[in-house]
C-alpha cells in the first residue's frame, strides 16, 4: 500500500527541507481510499442534515435499551440534551454486546507491564472481570448516581473499574497517577467521591513506585479542609509493596472480586446520566470537573474511533498511547475502542524502559495497526534517531494518528516517513477534555492529508475560525477557533460550577462554544492549530495552568510574587518557567550559584507536591521584580521573550518601564537559578 502522492514517491530519504518544500499534502491511495470506512459522502450526509446524521450514528454504532426518538434539545442551551429519552449502558455497549454477537473470544486487551509481564484479555474476560467488579462496588455500598475517583497506574484494572463505574450508572473521576496527594484530596472533595480505587503502585522506568501513601495522605485528616467523604479503598495489587493499612476503609481490590459473582446486570441509565467528570487545567487556579454524559459520549466515541483510525475490528491491532488519566485515555483507551470491539494494547510503562525501542519493540510484536499517540512522544524519539525505530519491523501499521498539542511539520514528516513507512496517512487530530471526542482531523482515504494541519471538522461537525468580532475569517486569515453547533460529547457543563461552564466556554462570542485555541485558515480552507490564547500551558500535550503553578508557588512562604509563563521547547512543546520573587532575607539565598540551587530545588519540589511531578518548571528564575501594567496584570509577554531567550518586546506599557532591565540584568548575572 503505497500513497498515489506524486511529489512524495519512494526516494529514499530526500533531505526533509525538500520534503516540506515539495510535499504540500499527500491523498490517499487508491488502494486505502477503496477499503476505507469513511467515504467522501459522509460529509454531504452530515451537512444535508446534521441530526439526522448523527441519530444515524447513534443508532448504528450504540445498543440502546430503549430507543431514543429525539435527538437533540438544545433548549436549555448551552447544556445540551442529546438522545435523552432513550436508556442504554456503556459498559454493555462496550463489552457485553460483542460477547452476545459471538466475539467473546476476541482479544480486548493484550496488557505489557513495564517489567515484561503480559496478560491477554479477550472480551469474554472482559465480560466477568467487570461484571466482579461491578457487584464488587455494589457490595461496598456504590449505588448508581455516587462518584468514584479512580488513581491508578495503566493496567488492566484501569480499564475494568472505570467500566464496572458506569455498569452500575456510577460516575467515575479518574485522577492522573502522577498528580499529587493535595490534588488527588481536592479532586475527591469537589467530586464528593466515596470510593477511591488505587494500586499499592505500578512499574515505572524500571522499578516500582507507589501510589497508596498518596491516597492515604489526601484521606488524611487536615486542618481547614473538610472531613473526606470517602468511605471505602479498593487497593489493586501490583507491585508487593508494603502498604499502610486502614482497617475497615481499605479492601483488597483482587479479595473483593474474588468474593464477587461473575454475572452482573447492567443498569439501563437515560442518555443523560452523568457517564464521567474529569479534572482540566482551567484559566483559574481552581481545576474544572469536566463533566460526560453517557448517550451522545459514547456516540461520538465510537463514531471517531470508526472513521478517523478506519478501524475494522476483525483485524486491526490498535495502541493508543495516552494514559487513562487523561481524556484520550477515557475516549480512545476505553469508549471508543471497546463500544467498537477493538483489539488493542495497552502499555504499563514507558518508552524508554528498558531500552528505547521498547513502543516499536511492542508494535513489531504485537503487529499494531493502528498507533495513536502526542507530538512530544513523536520529537523524543525523533531525538533519539532514526535507528532506533528502523531496528524494528513496523510494516504492520497502516494509520498513525497524533493528538494533544500543534504537531510541527517536521515531526509529521518524521512520523509519516520513519514510523509509516512513507505509506500511512496521518491523522492531526484536535479536541478537548471539554469536547470529549475528535472534532478537527482528516478522514484517512478520504482527506489528502498535509503536514502541520488538522484541516476539517469532521462530518456533523461545525468548526470555523472567527476574529475578535465573532465574525469567520477568510482563508489565510487568523482568529479564535470556534465550535458553532452543539456535538453529541460536548461537555454538559462543570461539575457544581454551571455559571463557571457559561462564563469559560459561551461569554466570549455569543451563540459560539468558545475552544480557548488560536487558529488559521490557510489558502485551502484548512484549519492550523496555534495553540492557545488564555493562560493555559500545553506541556507534553498536558494541560497545565499558569495561574494554579503561581498559586502553588506562592504558597511557599519563601516566596513573595511569582509569575509562570509557557516557554517554546523543542520537545516538550512548552516548557513551564517561573519567575519567582523571593521574601526578605530569603533573596539573599539566592545570590550565590549554590543558594539559587537550593532555592529551585526546593520550588520545584514544592510545586511537586502541590500539583504533582508534572506541573514542576523546568526552570525558575529568581527576579527583584515582575513587569506589570499600571493596572496591575503580569505582562507574560515579556517575560516570555525572556524564558525564551528573545530580545525582549514592546514594554511601554508597563507602570515602571525599567523593571525589564532590572530582570534581564539580574538574570545575565551567575546566580539566576536554572535546571539546566
Ligand atoms: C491542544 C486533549 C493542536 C489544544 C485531547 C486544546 C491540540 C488542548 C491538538 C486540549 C491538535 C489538542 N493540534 N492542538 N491536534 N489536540 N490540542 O483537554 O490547545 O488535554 O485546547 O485534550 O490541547 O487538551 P486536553
Amino acid at each position: 500500500m503505497t500513497d498515489t502522492n506524486p511529489t512524495s514517491g519512494s526516494a529514499s530519504s530526500p533531505s526533509l527541507e525538500n520534503l516540506l518544500h515539495e510535499t504540500r499534502s499527500f491523498p490517499p491511495s487508491e488502494e486505502f481510499a477503496a477499503q476505507a470506512n469513511a467515504k467522501a459522502d459522509l460529509y454531504e450526509k452530515a451537512s444535508a442534515d446534521r441530526l439526522g446524521f448523527w441519530a444515524e450514528q447513534a443508532r448504528e454504532l450504540v445498543t440502546w435499551n430503549k430507543p431514543f426518538t429525539e435527538t437533540l434539545d438544545w433548549s436549555g442551551a448551552p447544556v445540551a440534551r442529546w438522545f435523552a429519552d432513550g436508556t442504554l449502558n456503556a459498559a454493555y455497549n462496550a463489552v457485553d454486546r460483542h460477547v452476545e454477537a459471538g466475539h467473546g473470544d476476541r482479544v480486548a486487551i493484550h496488557f505489557e507491564g513495564e517489567p515484561g509481564d503480559t496478560r491477554t484479555v479477550t472480551y469474554a474476560d472482559l465480560q466477568q472481570e467487570v461484571s466482579r467488579a461491578a457487584n464488587a462496588l455494589t457490595a461496598l455500598g456504590v449505588r448508581t448516581g455516587d462518584r468514584v475517583v479512580i488513581y491508578l497506574p495503566m493496567l488492566v484494572e484501569s480499564v475494568v473499574a472505570m467500566l464496572a463505574c458506569a455498569r452500575i450508572g456510577a460516575p467515575h473521576s479518574v485522577v492522573f497517577g502522577g498528580f499529587s496527594a493535595d490534588a488527588l484530596r481536592s479532586r475527591i472533595a469537589d467530586a464528593e467521591a466515596t470510593l477511591v480505587v488505587t494500586a499499592d503502585g505500578g512499574y515505572r522506568r524500571g522499578a516500582p513506585s507507589a501510589l497508596k501513601p498518596a491516597v492515604d495522605e489526601a484521606l488524611a485528616p487536615k486542618e481547614g479542609a473538610p472531613a473526606t467523604s470517602v468511605q471505602k479503598v479498593l487497593v489493586v495489587r501490583r507491585t508487593e509493596q508494603d502498604v499502610d493499612w486502614v482497617e475497615g476503609r481499605d479492601v483488597w481490590w483482587h479479595e473483593a472480586l474474588e468474593a464477587a459473582d461473575p454475572v452482573h446486570e447492567p443498569v439501563a441509565v437515560e442518555a443523560e446520566h452523568p457517564l464521567f467528570i474529569l479534572y482540566t487545567s482551567g484559566t483559574t487556579g481552581k481545576p474544572k470537573g469536566i463533566l460526560h454524559t453517557t448517550g451522545g459520549y459514547i456516540t461520538q466515541a465510537a463514531y471517531t474511533h470508526k472513521n478517523v483510525f478506519d478501524l475494522k475490528p476483525e483485524t486491526d491491532v490498535y495502541w493508543c498511547t495516552a494514559d487513562v488519566g487523561w481524556v484520550t485515555g477515557h475516549s480512545y483507551v476505553v469508549y471508543g475502542p471497546l463500544v467498537n470491539g477493538a483489539t488493542q494494547v495497552l502499555y504499563e510503562g514507558t518508552p524508554d524502559t528498558p531500552h528505547r525501542g521498547r513502543w516499536w519493540e511492542l508494535i513489531e510484536k504485537y503487529k499494531v495497526s493502528i498507533l495513536y499517540t502526542a507530538p512530544t512522544a513523536i520529537r523524543t524519539c525523533m531525538k533519539w534517531g532514526d535507528d532506533i525505530p528502523g531496528g524494528f519491523d513496523l510494516s504492520s501499521l497502516r494509520v498513525l494518528g497524533s493528538v494533544g498539542e500543534p504537531i510541527n511539520p517536521e515531526a509529521w514528516m518524521w512520523y509519516r516517513r520513519v514510523i509509516g513507512g512513507d505509506k500511512t496517512p496521518i491523522v492531526d487530530t484536535w479536541w478537548q477534555t471539554e469536547t470529549g471526542a475528535i472534532m478537527i482531523s482528516p478522514l484517512p482515504g478520504v482527506t489528502a492529508t498535509k503536514p502541520g494541519s488538522a484541516q476539517v471538522a469532521i462530518p456533523g461537525i461545525a468548526a470555523t475560525v472567527v476574529d475578535d468580532e465573532a465574525k469567520p475569517v477568510p482563508d489565510g486569515g487568523g482568529g479564535y477557533l470556534v465550535l458553532s453547533e452543539p456535538w453529541p460529547s460536548m461537555l454538559r457543563g462543570i461539575w457544581g460550577d454551571l455559571e463557571r461552564y457559561k462564563d469559560t466556554y459561551w461569554s466570549r462570542f455569543d451563540g459560539l462554544y468558545f475552544a480557548g485555541d488560536g487558529a488559521k485558515k490557510d489558502e485551502d480552507g484548512d484549519i492550523w492549530l496555534l495553540g492557545r490564547v488564555d493562560d493555559v500551558m500545553n506541556v507534553s500535550g498536558h494541560r497545565l495552568s499558569t495561574t494554579e503553578i503561581e498559586s502553588a508557588l506562592v504558597s511557599n512562604e519563601i516566596v513573595a510574587e511569582a509569575a509562570v509563563v509557557g516557554a517554546a521547547d523543542e520537545t516538550t512543546g512548552q516548557a513551564v518557567v517561573a519567575f519567582v520573587i523571593l521574601r526578605g532575607s530569603h533573596a539573599n539565598r539566592a545570590s550565590t550559584a549554590e543558594g539559587a540551587a537550593e532555592v529551585q530545588k526546593e520550588l520545584r519540589d514544592h510545586v511537586g507536591k502541590e500539583i504533582g511531578p508534572i506541573a514542576k518548571p523546568k526552570k525558575i528564575l529568581v527576579v527583584p521584580e515582575l513587569p506589570k501594567t499600571r493596572s496591575g496584570k503580569i505582562m507574560r509577554r515579556l517575560l516570555r521573550d525572556v524564558a525564551e531567550d528573545r530580545a525582549v518586546g514592546d514594554a511601554t506599557t508597563l507602570a515602571d518601564s525599567s523593571v525589564m532591565d532590572l530582570i534581564t540584568a539580574g538574570l545575565a548575572a551567575p546566580t539566576a537559578a536554572s535546571e539546566d
